[in-house]
Parts: structure tokens; C-alpha cells; sequence
């Protein structure tokens, strides 16, 4: 039946935009026979591989045209990816209401009208995602990295990788609909220890892990690790893109993050490390130079950097500019406390010159702190229930950045190591069966 026979039917649920539907309803109405081709190059992006990927691309056009709000919300509903899946009654009804066809040829017109079939090949590194398109995704599935199925090109770029376990598991959670969607995953993964040094133990990439990677779904997987490499250096990486869909970095280094330089001198930083890890030199190792610390009668040697401080500003930093979806897990609560004061708006939580302890924690993030340490294991909340987010985190730099400005729009807080269902790494694996550990948390951002 062509749009131009369909009866009128009732707009249900839609007072708040009827005359906008109406309009609509009129113009995309002969849609089909006034561009022929283009009608036949929608045929493509309703096939079953392609029709999640043009659903989130048609929800992007929608949310970046000019209709007015309600309207907006009441097109988006007819392109959710669950509705389609499961409440076909009352979706094709919507589509139907909307331009006379049923469902399929609908979702083609709406993609005809809305110009989705001509948008031309996204580049990767460039911006696909709304932030507000993710949260509404966040809200509808616990797990972060299924954005990676709602973009053209998806790509991640994970922070001292380690032993690159959360890349397989990564891999291995998206091999299904990688085949089946026909999309590569551009995979990138980065890390300070120097391959080849006998100092960083359990925490290189493994040689087996990084040869199978790189062999695994060849077409469907671009995978790149650079080892020996700071991430404060991170821009001269040649392949680095400006932005991925997602940056993540599990368990994030301590003490690298668990000292703000910005709010802690270099004294009080280097009394804190003394009185928490033992007394530290720089001594030769081999060929290599070591960071020899002793503590309780007994020697560690650690790669040189180890007590380095880059603090949770230049992490934050870091993956609001390069992030779309940035995802930090199993923090331990020496970085988590520091890097939350940095999120926060009210300068209370962050004192000069205090070093978070125990007891500080508690009289610094007072209630805040009784609502966070009371979060029972795979409980999550949203930091903004809590207390205000900061308007705008310090940029250290500006050069690189698609983002001059840095503002995280939603910050969510997990507690646990390993969620259920979810990829996980080495590290994150390993804290349940380390009993002096306090369990450690996410942090799930959205950069404005
Ligand atoms: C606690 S390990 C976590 C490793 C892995 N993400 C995991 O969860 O198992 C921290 C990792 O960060 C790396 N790292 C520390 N400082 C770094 C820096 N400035 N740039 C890049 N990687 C760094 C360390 O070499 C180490 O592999």
C-alpha cells in the first residue's frame, strides 16, 4: 500500500507534537516513488546484520535535526533497538501512524527522508555518538562496551593494557557480532613496561596473547600494542586516533594516580610514599636502571617510573579527550578517593596538602563517603545523586584534542571487581582472592 492510500488513523500518545507529526506524516508521504534509487539503497540497511548499526545511525539524524524536542523523542521511540526486537505490535503501529507502510519499508523511508542511505563511510577517530544517545544506552544495558556494537567503526584504547587478558576476553564477547555485522573493531592498547625488560613481572603483554591477537578475526579485528610507552606521551604515536568510541584503563596504577600533584606538594607526596612503601632508590639492573624499595626487612625492584605521579587530573584528562565512552575499573581506593575529589564540584573535597588516609577520607567526603562505602557489590549509582559534578576539570592541554573544554556530562559508580557478563582484566580478577584488598570500584564517564 503506498503512503498516499493509507486512511488517517489516530496519533496516539503524541498530543504534545501532533501538528509536527502531521506535517511529517505529509511530506515523507510518496517518499518511495520520488527518489526511486535511493529508495533501493535503503534495501541494504534493513538487512538483519545491518539493521542495529542503521537504527542507531537513524537515532543520531534524528537527534541532530531540527525538529522540536517531543518530536524528536517520539521518532526515536520508533527506531529503539529493544522495540524492534520485541514490541512489533505496537512499533509498527507508530510507523505505520507515521508514514502508512509496515515496518521494514517504514524503517527504509524513515532512512530515505531522514538522508541516512547517502551519509558517507565514517572515518574512524570521528565523533558517532551523542553523548545523551549513550546515556540512554547506559540506562538500558549494564554493560559499557555494548556501544561498540551501535557505531560504524568501533574502536577502544585501553591504559596500561598489562597482560592484554582484557583484550582477549574483549575479543572473544564481541567475535558473534563482529561476524555477523561485518564491522572491524579497531582494538588499541597501550602500556609503560619496555617489552623485553625483567622488570614488571606478571604485567607484560604476553607474547602468546599478542601473537593470537593479532591473528584472531583477521578482518573483522584491527589490533595495535605499543609497549614502553608513557601515556603522558601518548600523542606521538603515530596510529593514535583523536578519539575512540571507548578509552578504558583497568586498575589503574598506584601510586601513578593515588597523589594529585595539583593538590599534594612533592614533599608530602614523596613522605606518603616513604611511610606506605618503605624506603626507595634508583639502583642499576642488568642493563636496565630499577626502583629498589624496601619494606618490612625485604627488597622489591620495580621498573624506574614506578613512583612517577601523573595523578588523576592527566588520566581524566586523558580520556575525556580521547573518549567517547570512557570506562576505569577495579580502582583500588587509594586512586578512587583521589580521582572522585577531582570529579566533584565543591572545593571542600579538595583540600591543599591533605593526603586521603582513612580518617581523612571520611571527614573530607563526610555523607558522601557513608552513601559510597555502603554500595553493596554490583550495586551502581549516579555521582550526580550524590553531589554536584564539577563544571570544568583543569585541562593540563589542550593540544590534540577534539575537546577544548573538559566536562564530564554523567559519571556512574560501580562497586566490585568482575561484573557479571562484563570482559574484565588481569587485575580486576585477581582482587577477590586478595583478602587485604577493600573492594574496589568503576567509574562509567560520559565527556560532555
Ligand atoms: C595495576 S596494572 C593493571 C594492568 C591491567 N590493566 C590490568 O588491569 O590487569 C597497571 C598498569 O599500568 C601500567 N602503567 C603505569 N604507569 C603507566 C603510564 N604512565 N603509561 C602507561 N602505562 C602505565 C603499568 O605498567 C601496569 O601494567
Amino acid at each position: 500500500m503506498s503512503p498516499q492510500n493509507e486512511e488517517t488513523q489516530p496519533l496516539d500518545g503524541s498530543s504534545a507534537c501532533s501538528e509536527e507529526i502531521e506535517a511529517f506524516r505529509q511530506k515523507i508521504k510518496g517518499i518511495r516513488e520520488q527518489n526511486r534509487t535511493g529508495w533501493e539503497a535503503t534495501r541494504k540497511l534493513v538487512s538483519s546484520a545491518q539493521l542495529p548499526e542503521t537504527l542507531s545511525r537513524l537515532a543520531s539524524h534524528i537527534r541532530t535535526s531540527s525538529y522540536s524536542l517531543p518530536f524528536q523523542e517520539w521518532l526515536l521511540q520508533c527506531c529503539q533497538p529493544e522495540k524492534v526486537a520485541t514490541n512489533r505490535h505496537e512499533l509498527s503501529h507508530q510507523l505505520k501512524t507515521l508514514t502508512g507502510y509496515p515496518t521494514t519499508k517504514a524503517l527504509r523511508a524513515l532512512c530515505l527522508f531522514l538522508g541516512v542511505h547517502e551519509a558517507t563511510p565514517v572515518e574512524p577517530g570521528s565523533p558517532e555518538i551523542t553523548p545523551s544517545f549513550l546515556e540512554d544506552l547506559l540506562r538500558q544495558s549494564p554493560n559499557p562496551y555494548e556501544v561498540l556494537r551501535h557505531v560504524t567503526v568501533p574502536s577502544l584504547l585501553d591504559i596500561g593494557a598489562g597482560d592484554l587478558s582484557f583484550e582477549e576476553e574483549l575479543v572473544i564477547a564481541c567475535e558473534p557480532w563482529l561476524r555477523q555485522s561485518e564491522k572491524t573493531l579497531i582494538l588499541h592498547a597501550m602500556d609503560r613496561l619496555q617489552p623485553g625488560s625483567q622488570l614488571g613481572g606478571r604485567y607484560h603483554a604476553q607474547t602468546d596473547r599478542l601473537t593470537n591477537m593479532k591473528s584472531f578475526l583477521p578482518n573483522r579485528l584491527q589490533f595495535k600494542f605499543w609497549g614502553g610507552v608513557n601515556m603522558a606521551n601518548l600523542s606521538t604515536l603515530k596510529e593514535i586516533l583523536p578519539l575512540y568510541t571507548m578509552v578504558t584503563c583497568h586498575a589503574p596504577a598506584t601510586p601513578t594516580f593515588a597523589y594529585e600533584p595539583t593538590r599534594l606538594s612533592s614533599a608530602t607526596i614523596r613522605l606518603a610514599l616513604t611511610k606506605t612503601k618503605g624506603l626507595f632508590r634508583e639502583v642499576p639492573w642488568g642493563k636496565e636502571k630499577a626502583l629498589e624499595v624496601e619494606q618490612a626487612g625485604q627488597v622489591f625492584n620495580f621498573p624506574a617510573w614506578k613512583f612517577e605521579i601523573l595523578g588523576p587530573l592527566a588520566l581524566l584528562n586523558l580520556i575525556a579527550h580521547r573518549g567517547q565512552l570512557c570506562v576505569l575499573s577495579a580502582i583500588d581506593s587509594e586512586v578512587f578517593w583521589e580521582l572522585l575529589a577531582q570529579l566533584l564540584d565543591n572545593e571542600q573535597y579538595r583540600p591543599q596538602n591533605v593526603l586521603f588516609e582513612p580518617e581523612t577520607i571520611a571527614e573530607v567526603f563526610g555523607t558522601l563517603y557513608s552513601e559510597l562505602i555502603h554500595l553493596p557489590i554490583g550495586a551502581s549509582v549516579q555521582l550526580a545523586q550524590l553531589a554536584n559534578l564539577r563544571k570544568q576539570i583543569p585541562c593540563l592541554s589542550t593540544r590534540n584534542s577534539m575537546r577544548p573544554a573538559l566536562r564530564f556530562r554523567s559519571i556512574e559508580i560501580r562497586r566490585g571487581a568482575v561484573l557479571e557478563g562484563i570482559p574484565s582484566s588481569f587485575t580486576a580478577r585477581q582482587f577477590p582472592h586478595m583478602s587485604e584488598e577493600l573492594t574496589p570500584w568503576w567509574l562509567i564517564l560520559i565527556p560532555e
